[in-house]
């Protein structure tokens, strides 16, 4: 049996990758499910197994799962074409027979009142429905979602969004990732959905007033309205469709939606998630 771990070319992949060499398992144990070979050759080179499949093509996934194996499905990152790839995935791992799927969903669950969540929510469905055992591993927002438009914010001096006063639980990528790999290399998970969000809830003005304290300059937080903010994105090359989603986060961030502080990020990897304000330094370094 492996550890399998698809989007392992990822960020988020190559981090729980990271995790669980770091945690004691072996190379040799772990197989990365990748759909060019070329993008993983470092993770070869420690001694990773590499399996080659893409989501959009099911027959290429037959090969990508063994019996026993405890898979974590990374949920693809085209949305709108998410259920047919995941089901992919889910429809090879039941019939290889794989011991345990866990599965990157969307905070909330079930409930999830966001758009971006839909997709989440019937990925969950179908693990539900396939009869595999799973583990549901719910994440809140990656700090990295705002840290990747920094170079954007510098440039305008503004954080622009829809969000007022709404506040972020987010954590690192590399804090969701370790619980990725204490649930992958650990036992009792079984049947678990775990709502995993940053220990601290941050607003935008806040982390605009963060930028600008470590960047020493004046950095304000524009608050517009969903049609301007959905201009923004629009006049940033975004497809409507996906500025549609962003504007909806917007909204759910504004409700608070995304602000739960439960601690079971910090719990399950037995240790606090890393500050906003951390993340957001190292970036500024590059
Ligand atoms: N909660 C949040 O704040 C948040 C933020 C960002 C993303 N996410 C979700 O979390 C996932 C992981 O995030 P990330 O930052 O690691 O994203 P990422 O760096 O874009 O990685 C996505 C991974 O999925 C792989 N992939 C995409 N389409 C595939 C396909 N058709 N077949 C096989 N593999 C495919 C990519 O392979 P290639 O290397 O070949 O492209 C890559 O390894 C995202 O895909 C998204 O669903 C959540």
């Amino acid at each position: 049996m492996s550890i399998v771990v698809t989007g392992a070319s990822g960020h988020l992949g190559r981090l729980v990758v990271a995790e669980l060499l770091a945690r004691g398992t072996a190379a040799g144990e772990i197989a990365a499910v990748v759909r060019d070979a070329g993008k993983a050759a470092d993770l070869a080179a420690q001694g990773v197994e590499l399996r080659i499949a893409d989501y959009d093509q099911p027959p290429t996934l037959k090969d990508a799962f063994r019996a026993g194996d405890r898979v974590l499905l990374i949920s693809g990152s085209e949305v709108g074409r998410r259920i047919p790839q995941h089901n992919a995935v889910v429809e090879a791992a039941a019939g290889a027979g794989v011991a345990l799927l866990a599965y990157t969903g969307a905070l909330g669950g079930p409930d999830a009142d966001f758009v971006l969540a839909d997709e989440h929510k019937a990925t969950e469905q179908l693990v539900l429905a396939s009869g595999l055992s799973y583990v549901f591993l719910r994440h809140g927002w990656y700090t990295e979602v705002y840290t990747q438009n920094l170079p954007t914010v510098l440039e305008h001096g503004a954080v622009v969004a829809a969000a007022g006063d709404g506040r972020i639980a987010s954590a690192a990528r590399a804090d969701y990732a370790a619980a990725a790999a204490v649930v992958l290399a650990g036992e009792g998970h079984e049947g678990r959905a775990y709502e995993l969000s940053g220990d601290t809830a941050w607003s935008l003005a806040e982390y605009a007033a963060l930028v600008g304290e470590l960047t020493g300059r004046e950095i304000a937080y524009r608050n517009v309205s969903a049609e301007d903010y959905r201009a923004v994105l629009l006049g940033a090359g975004l497809p409507a469709a996906f500025a549609d989603v962003l504007v909806d986060v917007d909204r759910a961030i504004g409700l608070g939606l995304l602000a739960g502080t439960s601690g079971n990020l910090a719990r399950l990897i037995g240790r606090p998630t890393t500050p906003l304000r951390e993340t957001v330094a190292a970036a500024l370094k590059g």
